[in-house]
């Protein structure tokens, strides 16, 4: 396995240690500006920002030639589609197939892309080796550990020999916490946890591609709350998710209404003031001819 983007770096001396910067890329894509105007920018939009910010690009795996050519590419779990759309207009000889158990798919899209409602767990309705590349982001918190390697294992009967698989994951373990940020972050692994998931799935990814020839790791450090605009798309996104979760964690904690409060605004003022941030990983690797 080759390990590490060379053209990835450690952080300068004003940045936490440990904390890593990818200065460049090798593959670019036509555009990662984030959009000035976060008021409108959903969860999911505003993380699929984050992501395209902190690696200059939309993905990671050698794909932009066959991109530019012309294939055939699958996005998992897509959700509101932000990749599927962005990829689809800045590659329009290639065909795109969002797919998500839900149907929360934008209203128009551009006519190389198609989205349907698939639910993962129940396999995918495509024959083996249909895409020149998969690319699944934010998927493995919805499953147990068994659940994920089933799902990669779909991944890989579906990607064409030569063709590409890349899986990104955020975290979850925060680095630099604060004594409430810490236990919002507890309580999340263990829901994780007590539902068969696995919080080290991101920093294994590489594992799930055993077998994948060109098999690449690496990840980079993402501000919660600092930083400019990618921290404060990180804590407005980190404001949503304390709310999204505030059922769960207060039934399977036993915590009180007032008590989640406290450790919500507690939680959200430490980030900027501990420099809390936490890694991004990928993995990509190529699936073998034979
Ligand atoms: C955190 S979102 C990530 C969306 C998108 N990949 C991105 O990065 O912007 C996870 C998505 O996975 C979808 N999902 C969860 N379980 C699923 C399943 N069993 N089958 C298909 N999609 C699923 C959810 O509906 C949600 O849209």
């Amino acid at each position: 396995m080759s390990k590490g983007n060379p053209l990835s770096s450690q952080a300068s001396s004003d940045l936490p240690s440990n904390y890593k910067v990818i200065n460049s890329h090798i593959y670019t894509d036509r555009d990662y500006v984030i959009p000035g105007d976060s008021d409108e920018i959903s969860r999911m939009e505003m993380s699929h920002y984050g992501y395209r910010y902190l690696f200059r690009c939309n993905f990671n795996a050698p794909v932009e030639d066959m991109l530019d050519q012309g294939g055939i590419i699958l996005d998992v779990g897509c959700g509101r589609g932000p990749w599927t759309m962005e990829m689809a207009k800045s590659y329009p000889k290639s065909s795109f197939v969002g797919i998500d158990k839900e149907d929360c798919f934008p209203a128009s899209n551009p006519g190389n892309c198609v989205f349907q409602i698939v639910d993962l767990l129940k396999g995918l309705p495509f024959k083996d080796n249909t895409f020149d590349y998969v690319y699944s982001r934010g998927m493995y918190y919805y499953f147990s550990f068994v659940e994920w390697q089933q799902v990669v294992e779909e991944l890989r009967r579906v990607t064409k020999p030569g063709g590409y698989v890349e899986l990104v994951e955020t975290g979850p373990l925060f680095n630099n916490l604060g004594p409430y940020s810490s236990k919002f972050q507890n309580a999340c692994a263990t829901l994780i946890q007590a539902v068969g998931g696995d919080v080290y799935i991101p920093e294994k990814l590489g594992d799930y591609l055993a077998g994948f020839d060109d098999l690449t790791t690496d990840y980079a450090s993402s501000p919660i709350g600092w930083k400019g605009r990618i921290g404060q798309l990180n804590l407005q996104n980190m404001e949503l998710s304390y709310t999204a979760h505030k059922l769960r964690l207060c039934n399977y904690m036993r915590w009180t209404e007032e008590e989640y409060k406290v450790i919500n605004e507690q939680g959200l003022a430490e980030y900027s003031k501990h420099k809390t941030w936490v890694n991004i990983h990928y993995a990509f690797g190529m699936k073998p001819l034979v």
